[in-house]
C-alpha cells in the first residue's frame, strides 16, 4: 500500500492504496463517487469512462498511480446541478433506458463536444463507438449530441429540464 494524491473533480484526495489498483476502484470504493460504473472490467464497454485532463479514458483498466498529478473528472464533476448541456439534452431526448451505460456515454459525449463542437454523424459514431448500450439507445444518443451541440452554440435555446443524472 502507498499514499497517493489524486485530484478528482478539482478536489485533492490522499488515498492509501495498492498503486496498481484500477482508478475505477479508487473512484467508487475509496472516494465514494458511484456515478461511474463497472461493466466489463477490460476496456470493452465504456461504462467506466472518466476524463483525464479532459480526454476520455477507461478507468477500469487505468492504474490509479498513473493519474497522479493529472486532472480526473467523473460524471459528478461535469456540472454542479446535473445541468451540463449534454445532461439536459439526455433528459430532453429521453436517452437513458436502464441507465447503466449512461454516465460513460455522457462522459464520452462531453469530451467529443469539447474537441469537436459541431460533430457530424460519423464524428459521433467514431467518438462513441467504445461505449456499448445493451438497451440500444444509439439513435437517441446521436440526436442528443446534436441537440447539446446546438445548445452550447446558442444557450438561449436550451431545454429547461435539469434532473440529475449519474447520482445512482
Ligand atoms: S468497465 Fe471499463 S470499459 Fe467496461
Ligand atoms: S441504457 Fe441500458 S445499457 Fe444503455
Amino acid at each position: 500500500m502507498s499514499l497517493i494524491k489524486l485530484t478528482i473533480n478539482n478536489q485533492a484526495h490522499t488515498v492509501d492504496i495498492d498503486p496498481d489498483m484500477p482508478l475505477l476502484w479508487v473512484i467508487r470504493d475509496v472516494v465514494g463517487l458511484t456515478g461511474t460504473k463497472f461493466g466489463c472490467g477490460v476496456s470493452q464497454c465504456g461504462a467506466c469512462t472518466v476524463h483525464l485532463n479532459g480526454s476520455p479514458i477507461r478507468s477500469c483498466s487505468f492504474p490509479a498511480s498513473a493519474a497522479v498529478g493529472q486532472k480526473i473528472t467523473t460524471i459528478e464533476g461535469i456540472s454542479k446541478e446535473g445541468d451540463h448541456p449534454v445532461q439536459k439534452a439526455w433528459v430532453a431526448h429521453q436517452v437513458p433506458q436502464c441507465g447503466y451505460c449512461q454516465s460513460g456515454q455522457i462522459m464520452s459525449a462531453v469530451a467529443l463536444l469539447k474537441q469537436t463542437p459541431k460533430p457530424t454523424d460519423s464524428d459521433i459514431d467514431a467518438a462513441m463507438q467504445g461505449n456499448i448500450c445493451r438497451c440500444g439507445t444509439y439513435n437517441r444518443i446521436r440526436q442528443a449530441i446534436h441537440s447539446a451541440a446546438a445548445d452550447i452554440a446558442t444557450p438561449a435555446k436550451s431545454p429547461k429540464s435539469t434532473p440529475k443524472l449519474g447520482k445512482r
